[in-house]
C-alpha cells in the first residue's frame, strides 16, 4: 500500500490540472525538459562537426604545414654493387620537424629526381622504400641494403655525372606518405630539394712511391704507385676496376688500373697498377721524373668494370669528364 501511495503522489505532481497555471519560466523549463534530447542531438552534432573539422581540415593542414616546413639532410649515401639496371643503396638522413602532435608515417616510397628545368616535369630515376617512421623533432631515416632499380637510365646518368663531376648538386625527393595521428589517417605531400656535395671530378689526386718493376707482373703491370684519391662528398661509390689513360702533357705514357675501387668519403689510399709503354719505361726522362718532385700526370678515365660488366652510368661520365691532373711526389 505504501508503495502505491507514493506512485500516485508523484504522478499528481507532474500533470495535475488542479495546480496553478505555470509561469513563462516554468513553461520554458518544461519545454526544455520534454525536448532535452533535441538539444542534446544538436549539441552532439555541433561537437561532431567541430571534431570532423579538426580531423579533416585543421589537423591535416597543420600536419601538411609541419611536413612542408621540415628539413631533410642527407648525411651519407652509399651506391654499391653497381650494374646497368640496378644497384644497392644505403642512405642515412636526418629530419628536423616541429610536430605539434605525436604522429607517425606509414611505410612510404621516396621518388628521387634531379630538380627539373622551369616548366619541366621531374623524371624520377629511383624509388626508395622507407619503413614506418615515428615523427619526432629530430629523427633519422636510415636505409640499408636496398636493391634499387634504375627506372630511367638517362636521368640516372645525369645524376651520376653530377655526383662524380660537381662540387655541389641538388637531389629532389618526393612522396605522398600516409600520416597517422592517433587513429586518424590521411595523406600529405612531401617534397624536398636536398643539397649534396659531389666528388668534384676527383680533383687533387696525389701519387707516391712510383716503383718500376724489373720483371713485370703476369698481367703486364710494370710500375706500381700509391695513390690518394680525395672524395669530398658524403657518397660512397663502388666503382670496380677503374682504367685510366696517363700522359705527361701530350706524351702518352700508357694506362693504369685501380682494382676493385670503392670511393669512401675522405681520402682513399689505393694501389695503382701501371702499364707503361715498353719504350717509355726505359726512357731516362721518364725514369727520372718518377722520383722528381711535383710532376703533373694527366689522367683520362677509360673504363669502369664491375663484375665483368661495363657500368655505363659510371664509365661514360668519367670518360666524358675533363682529364684529371694528378701530382706525382707532391
Ligand atoms: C650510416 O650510419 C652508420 C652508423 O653511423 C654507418 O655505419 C654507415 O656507414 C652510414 N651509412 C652511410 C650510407 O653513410
Ligand atoms: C642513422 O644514421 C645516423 C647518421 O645520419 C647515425 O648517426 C645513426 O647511428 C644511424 N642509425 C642507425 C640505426 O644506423
Ligand atoms: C615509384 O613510386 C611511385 C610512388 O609510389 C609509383 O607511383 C611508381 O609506380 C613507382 N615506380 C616504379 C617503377 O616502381
Ligand atoms: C709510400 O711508401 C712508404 C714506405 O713503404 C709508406 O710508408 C707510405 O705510406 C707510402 N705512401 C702512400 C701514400 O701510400
Ligand atoms: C701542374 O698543374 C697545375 C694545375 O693543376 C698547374 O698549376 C701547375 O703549373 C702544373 N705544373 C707543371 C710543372 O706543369
Ligand atoms: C681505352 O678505350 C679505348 C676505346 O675508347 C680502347 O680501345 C682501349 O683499349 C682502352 N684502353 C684501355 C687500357 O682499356
Amino acid at each position: 500500500m505504501d508503495q502505491k501511495g507514493e506512485k500516485f503522489e508523484s504522478v499528481e505532481d507532474t500533470g495535475s490540472p488542479n495546480v496553478a497555471p505555470p509561469t513563462r519560466g516554468q513553461r520554458f523549463k518544461r519545454h526544455c525538459g520534454r525536448r532535452w534530447w533535441i538539444y542534446l542531438i544538436i549539441f552532439l552534432i555541433l561537437v561532431l562537426v567541430g571534431v570532423i573539422a579538426i580531423i579533416f581540415g585543421i589537423i591535416p593542414r597543420i600536419a601538411q604545414n609541419s611536413v612542408s616546413s621540415s628539413s631533410l639532410q642527407v648525411d651519407g649515401i652509399a651506391i654499391t654493387s653497381p650494374s646497368n639496371s640496378e644497384f644497392t643503396l644505403a642512405m642515412n638522413s636526418t629530419v628536423n620537424s616541429h610536430a605539434p602532435v605525436s604522429a607517425s608515417f606509414s611505410p612510404q616510397t621516396f621518388e628521387m629526381y634531379l630538380p627539373p628545368a622551369e616548366g619541366k616535369e621531374p623524371v624520377p630515376f629511383i624509388n626508395l622504400s622507407i619503413g614506418s617512421l615515428k615523427v619526432e623533432d629530430t629523427f633519422t631515416i636510415n636505409v640499408t641494403d636496398a636493391k634499387t632499380a634504375i627506372m630511367n637510365e638517362d636521368a640516372y646518368m645525369d645524376f651520376s655525372a653530377q655526383v662524380l663531376g660537381r662540387e655541389e648538386l641538388e637531389l629532389g625527393v618526393r612522396s605522398r606518405p600516409q600520416i597517422n595521428v592517433g587513429a586518424i589517417k590521411f595523406n600529405v605531400n612531401y617534397q624536398k630539394i636536398v643539397k649534396l656535395r659531389g666528388l668534384n671530378g676527383l680533383k687533387g689526386i696525389k701519387l707516391y712511391n712510383a716503383t718500376i718493376l724489373d720483371t713485370p707482373l703476369p698481367d703486364g703491370t710494370n710500375m706500381i704507385t700509391d695513390g690518394i684519391l680525395p672524395n669530398p662528398s658524403s657518397f660512397t661509390l663502388q666503382v670496380g676496376d677503374l682504367t685510366v689513360d696517363m700522359a705527361f702533357g701530350t706524351w702518352e705514357l700508357g694506362w693504369s688500373v685501380v682494382k676493385d675501387l670503392t670511393l669512401y668519403p675522405g681520402d682513399n689510399a689505393v694501389k695503382i697498377y701501371n702499364h707503361v709503354k715498353p719504350e717509355i719505361i726505359k726512357n731516362l726522362l721518364f725514369v727520372s721524373s718518377t722520383t722528381a718532385p711535383r710532376t703533373n700526370i694527366t689522367l683520362t678515365a677509360n673504363s669502369t668494370v664491375f663484375n665483368g660488366q661495363h657500368i655505363n652510368w659510371l664509365e661514360k661520365p668519367l670518360h666524358d669528364a675533363p682529364p684529371v691532373i694528378a701530382v706525382l711526389n707532391p
